[in-house]
């Protein structure tokens, strides 16, 4: 077997285990959607101790960090997210959080020691800066979209491209996945409310059985994925609650379902729209149920450009050689997409599934999540690299 070979950058390697404990600190000390104000003072901290330009409470609970070249060159944000989730932590690992019920089991403790890793080693660098970079610390990914209130708020003012990362445990340590056009899913949520008429279990005459309705709609609305849309592209419905009914010999008269769909284009996404719509009305009417149906556009896709992504390529490849551009895809949503709708952008993902384990089998969001620490160099690395490329060296 040959060992593969990652060029973690020397500058990375000397601060490494500031790194690994700014990760901890944060993991100890989650705190969820715009309400991650420890994190946020600790990232605005940092940077001022560096001396960067430091902006606080952008889109609401957000820093940005600028390091301020000449302005002869591009400037260039990179981009993490501060916030965790409403998980109750199992890992036992001596830095579990100690905030009840909110765990960092995404990885964004990760994105934002990785961020200011790099921040701490660019500013050696300001005085070369053809060009200017700018770090942006956002809330609220998980859900509430804080990209969008940064956007708001001016973090993409004169900014020309912008680069993000997601710490991958489907990927492993040393691998980095990013494809050109599509890389994450919109993700839109739906909830139908089947409203029928109850009565008896034993005389079903003259009822409208709302759990028999649900019944056909859950499977009607799977023929959408598998018999509508293209099967080279890819979607998903999932229909993830069913609430309803009230005993055994009652048959019952409403029930509420929820659930999410994906897809890739904004073609799909109305396509999914439009045609559970048709079903629910043809099986409302089939069944002479009533429901109701509503369905709410999530984060829309995240689609990489062409050019951040050819320069993401070339200084990734510096880092992890041809580790590098499996094709990777997720049908999750990020709120990343936000930014690269407005400018040229890449996602990427860096492999940091954890070395002891099999691969798999510690999935983000899951209560005992923890990453390979040494991905956040990897990571790190390349935010450096990046900015080395195309703002250092492009006189
Ligand atoms: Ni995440």
């Amino acid at each position: 077997m040959i060992k593969m070979k990652i060029n973690i950058r020397s500058e990375v390697k000397n601060i490494a285990e500031e790194i690994i404990s700014i990760r901890r600190d944060i993991h100890k000390h989650p705190e969820l959607g715009f309400e991650v104000h420890r994190t946020a003072e600790l990232v605005s901290k940092h940077l001022n101790k560096l001396g960067f330009d430091v902006s606080t409470g952008i889109g609401k609970t957000g820093v940005i960090g600028d390091l301020i070249g000449n302005n002869d060159g591009p400037t260039i944000a990179l981009r993490a997210d501060m916030d965790a989730l409403p998980i109750q932590e199992t890992s036992n690992l001596p830095y579990s959080s100690v905030n009840e019920g909110v765990m960092h089991a995404c990885g964004h403790d990760g994105h934002t020691a990785m961020l200011l890793g790099a921040a701490t080693v660019l500013k050696q660098f300001q005085d070369t800066l053809n060009g200017n970079v700018r770090f942006i610390f956002q809330p609220a990914e998980e859900g509430d979209g804080g990209a969008r209130y940064m956007i708001e708020d001016g973090c993409l003012d004169r900014v020309d491209e912008i680069y993000g990362i997601h710490l991958w445990n489907y990927q492993k340590y040393g691998e980095v996945g990013v494809k050109e056009g599509p890389i994450l899913a919109a993700a839109d949520v739906f909830s139908i409310i089947i409203k029928g008429v109850g009565g008896h279990g034993a005389a079903p005459q003259g009822t409208v059985d709302a759990i028999l309705v649900s019944a056909h709609l859950i499977t009607a609305l799977q023929s959408i994925v598998s018999r509508n849309t293209n099967p080279l592209e890819s979607t998903v419905i999932t229909v993830g609650q069913i609430n309803g009914g009230h005993n055994f010999n009652v048959i019952a008269d409403e029930i509420v379902l929820k659930g999410t769909a994906r897809s890739y284009t904004e073609e799909n996404r109305q396509l999914i729209k439009n045609r559970m719509q048709e079903i629910i009305s043809g099986i409302a009417k089939t069944f002479s149920a009533k429901i109701d149906f509503t369905y709410t556009e999530g984060y829309p896709p995240t689609i990489n450009d062409e050019a951040p992504f050819k320069k993401l390529m070339i200084s990734a490849k510096k880092i992890v050689g041809d580790k590098c551009g499996f094709p990777y895809m997720s049908m999750g949503g990020e709120d990343f997409s936000y930014y690269a709708q407005k400018i040229p952008g890449c996602f990427f993902f860096v492999g940091s599934a954890p070395s002891n384990q099999e691969l798999r089998s510690v999935p983000h969001h899951c209560s005992h999540f923890d990453i390979d620490e040494n991905a956040l160099l990897v990571g790190a690395s390349i935010f450096v690299q990046l900015i080395e490329d195309q703002v250092i060296n492009n006189r």
